[in-house]
């Protein structure tokens, strides 16, 4: 599967993942915009705004506590497993779009939360921040300054936070080989990694099951799904 690029892979000093939906999807959860994607059954604009949230807070909880449980119950998969055992053999940066928190779950050190994470909560006021894994006894949920609790992600609209997002550009800016998995890069500013990597020489490779607005500018793209093609990496770094 990676012939073509082997020698880049084995050369390379730092590999970096640019990841999305479609990494998780092998382990339970749906994707946004897949055939089976979260956008296809509920309306984005209803649900992952500031305004929406402001105008129906109880709404929007109902529908993140439901992802919530659905995403605490979920497992790494190979390709979760894959992208951490790499670190034993190559410096690797993860910058996912995902909140669900899988790749430090299967090991990875180095992980960049553009869209923030569900399994953090925020009060809309003070500087209240937690990591919180139990139930809600009341939904939205109170902070003690008096004011509603929200999920620490990143709606539509909303900038990512900064220190995260210049990481992850200085990331792409100086790895040799980035790999671009399960993500439509539909969104920005996510989806412009791929393009400073380029800018700066890397060898990008897409894994994707299906076509991407960028799969013709790859220097390889595999129509295929993350937990069957990943594992194959370990072998070619490991020699
Ligand atoms: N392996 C690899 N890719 C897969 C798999 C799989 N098993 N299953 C699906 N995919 C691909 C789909 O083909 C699709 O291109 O994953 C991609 C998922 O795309 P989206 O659903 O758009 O998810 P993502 O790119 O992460 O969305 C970006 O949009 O809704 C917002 O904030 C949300 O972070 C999210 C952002």
């Amino acid at each position: 599967m990676f012939e073509s690029i082997a020698d880049k892979l084995y050369q390379a000093k730092k590999i970096v993942f640019v990841t999305g939906a479609g990494i998780s999807q092998e382990s339970g959860i749906p994707t946004f915009r897949g055939k089976d994607g979260l956008w296809r059954k509920y309306d984005a604009m209803q649900l992952a705004t500031i305004d929406a949230f402001y105008e129906n807070p109880k709404l929007v909880w109902e529908w993140y506590e439901e992802r919530r449980k659905n995403i605490l119950a979920a497992k790494p998969n190979a390709g979760h497993v894959t992208i951490a055992d790499l670190e034993k053999f190559k410096q690797v940066r993860v910058l996912t779009q995902n909140i669900d928190g899988l790749h430090q779950l299967a090991g990875s050190s180095q992980v960049y939360e553009l869209h923030g994470s569900i399994i953090t909560i925020k009060c809309t006021v003070c500087d209240f921040k937690e990591k919180i894994t139990g139930e809600f006894s009341e939904l939205p949920p109170i902070c003690k300054c008096g004011n509603i609790l929200r999920p620490d992600v990143v709606w539509f609209g909303e900038q990512l936070p900064q220190d995260v997002w210049s990481g992850a550009i200085m990331q792409a800016n100086s790895c040799n080989v980035m790999f671009v998995v399960g993500t439509s890069l539909a969104v920005s500013p996510a989806n412009m990694l791929p393009i400073y990597a380029k800018q700066n020489g890397a060898t990008i490779i897409e894994v994707n099951p299906e076509e991407t607005p960028m799969s013709k500018s790859m220097d390889l793209s595999i129509r295929s799904t993350s937990a069957k093609v990943l594992p194959e990496l370990l072998s070619i770094v490991s020699k």
